[in-house]
């Protein structure tokens, strides 16, 4: 006899294993708690074990109605707390992890034969999943795709076959990358305006015609078309063009800006899991201490999120650069920033920056882009990073890294105005004058102008009743608990 009511939806979520696929899809699960779902969580194996390391030992049990199981990723396990090396973990996800979510599958079957949970009624997977859609095929059950990006480079990724089939990729030959080729236009790609090639993902970098990643992303496209429903982490107002675009194309589309109703979920007396989060690495707070002691506006943000790697040589650049603003800065340096080797840093450096300089190794980062001191970010512009400068109203200077980076980059510094670009081959001199241009100069005034008129469209659009508010009623109602 079963002691759940029949009517409690079960939702199961998969994130892709990476900070920045986990962060959006935890919140999602949060919000759907809060709407009466139960809630299973799947992460990796390693994953978990981190966040456990990082949280403490029983930090994730015992919440009523939201629990964890994990899969293997396929990987040989790691000691370390660094990401794992992207290509491999992509491919072994594809192999290996179908089988063992099979095998979760029947555990919460059993589970819920036995009455102690809600038989599962629906899956929210990240879009680079590609099992999920295959386990939800078979048990009938609708399946939400959560596209960890912004609708500018779903858009994009949609036309990646297009670009292959006009022949602009894969490149010639390397040489390619640097004789100008990147500069040709790509504007027959309705709503994105004025696009080159190097504005796109920059997956299309590639001189290989059986490139896994191309493949893989393809693959993604078109599973688009067999989910239920899309959701989008960003808003209408935000993406508006790009929202009238895909409109046509996808019957299912939402756009719930999950990022900012984080402020929304901790005022709810109902929520007991304000304390949970999904931080893989611990998180340093003297930071914030450290930040009020600072005049308001003052600080420069740096942060190149999870993934980003750079050389010895391009991290002094960007020290020396941030030395010679004169700025307060408050620079994260992830143990694993460095290709090949640990962060080394002079000690002429430390001194010059011992009175207005800050590093740590991991911040809470929607608290500190929030704080009040904090007057800029230098950024490698990945999607999360982007949405939460926009909602702390703070503007950017971008360092594109790979991926979407360069996408997210062509829209805050030309589309929304809210950003400017350094070089990839990063330099002191450029770092130092850009910093100074964002923090007092009179480009830094307008980006910061636009900056606040975004943020306060992002809160109304997750308020009671704003669009992200609405949508995410629609999908519960329309696809998640749809009445047969
Ligand atoms: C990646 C991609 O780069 C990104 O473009 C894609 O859309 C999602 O996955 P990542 O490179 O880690 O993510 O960057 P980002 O998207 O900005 O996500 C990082 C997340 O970690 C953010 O939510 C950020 O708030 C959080 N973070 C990062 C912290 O909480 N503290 C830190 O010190 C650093």
């Amino acid at each position: 006899m079963s002691n759940y009511a029949e009517t409690k939806p079960h939702a199961v979520l998969t994130p892709y294993p990476l900070q920045g696929h986990i962060n959006p899809m935890f919140k999602l699960a949060k919000l759907l708690h809060l709407r009466g779902f139960h809630i299973t969580f799947v992460n990796t194996e390693y994953n978990h074990k981190r966040l456990l390391k990082s949280r403490g030992p029983n930090s994730l049990d015992g919440f009523i109605d939201f629990s964890f199981e994990t899969i293997p990723d396929g990987l040989t396990p790691m000691d370390g707390d660094v990401s794992q090396d992207l290509d491999s973990l992509r491919e072994s996800i594809r192999k290996n992890c179908y089988q063992p979510f099979c095998e979760v599958l029947a555990r919460l079957k059993d589970s819920a034969n036995d009455g102690l949970i809600p038989p599962v009624s629906c899956f929210v997977s990240d879009s680079f999943m590609p099992f999920t859609m295959q386990v939800a095929e078979e048990l009938a059950l609708p399946i939400v795709l959560l596209f960890p990006s912004s609708a500018f480079t779903f858009l994009s990724v949609l036309h990646f076959k297009t670009l292959i089939q006009k022949g602009l990729i894969p490149l010639k030959d390397e040489s390619y990358l640097t004789n100008g080729y990147l500069d040709t236009k790509v504007d027959w790609i309705p709503g994105l305006r004025n696009f080159r090639l190097k504005d796109l993902p920059d997956f299309i970098r590639t001189t290989d015609p059986n490139d896994l990643m191309i493949e893989f992303v393809i693959e993604v496209a078109d599973r688009f078309h067999k989910a239920s429903a899309i959701v989008f982490n960003t808003s209408n107002e935000l993406e508006s063009d790009i929202m009238n675009v895909l409109d046509s194309m996808f019957p299912s589309l939402y756009t719930i800006h999950i990022g900012p109703f984080a402020s929304f979920l901790n005022q709810s007396p109902q929520n007991d899991l304000t304390s949970l989060d999904s931080n893989l690495w611990k998180e340093d707070t003297k930071c914030l201490e450290w930040l009020e002691t600072n005049e308001p506006g003052s600080v420069v943000y740096v942060n190149f999120g999870s993934i980003t790697v750079m050389s010895q040589e391009k991290l002094l650049e960007f020290a020396w650069g941030l030395a010679n603003s004169k700025k307060p800065f408050l620079w994260i340096i992830r143990p694993d920033l460095v290709i090949g080797g640990s962060v080394i840093l002079s000690s002429e450096f430390v001194n010059e920056i011992s009175d207005r300089g800050l590093i740590a190794s991991w911040c809470p980062q929607e608290k500190v882009l929030n704080h009040p001191s904090i007057g800029g970010f230098l950024t490698h512009c990945g999607w999360n990073s982007t949405t939460e400068s926009i909602c702390a109203g703070v503007p950017m200077l971008c360092w594109p890294f790979f991926g979407d980076q360069p996408t997210n980059c062509r829209f805050i510094c030309n589309e929304w105005e809210i950003g400017l670009e350094i070089d990839t081959d990063v330099k002191r001199e450029e770092v130092e004058k850009l910093i100074n241009e964002l923090m007092v100069g009179e480009k830094g005034k307008k980006m910061k102008e636009k900056a606040m008129e975004l943020k306060k469209k992002a809160e109304e659009d997750t308020r009671p009743y704003g669009s992200s508010y609405m949508n995410l009623d629609k999908l519960i109602k329309e696809v998640l608990v749809k009445q047969k």
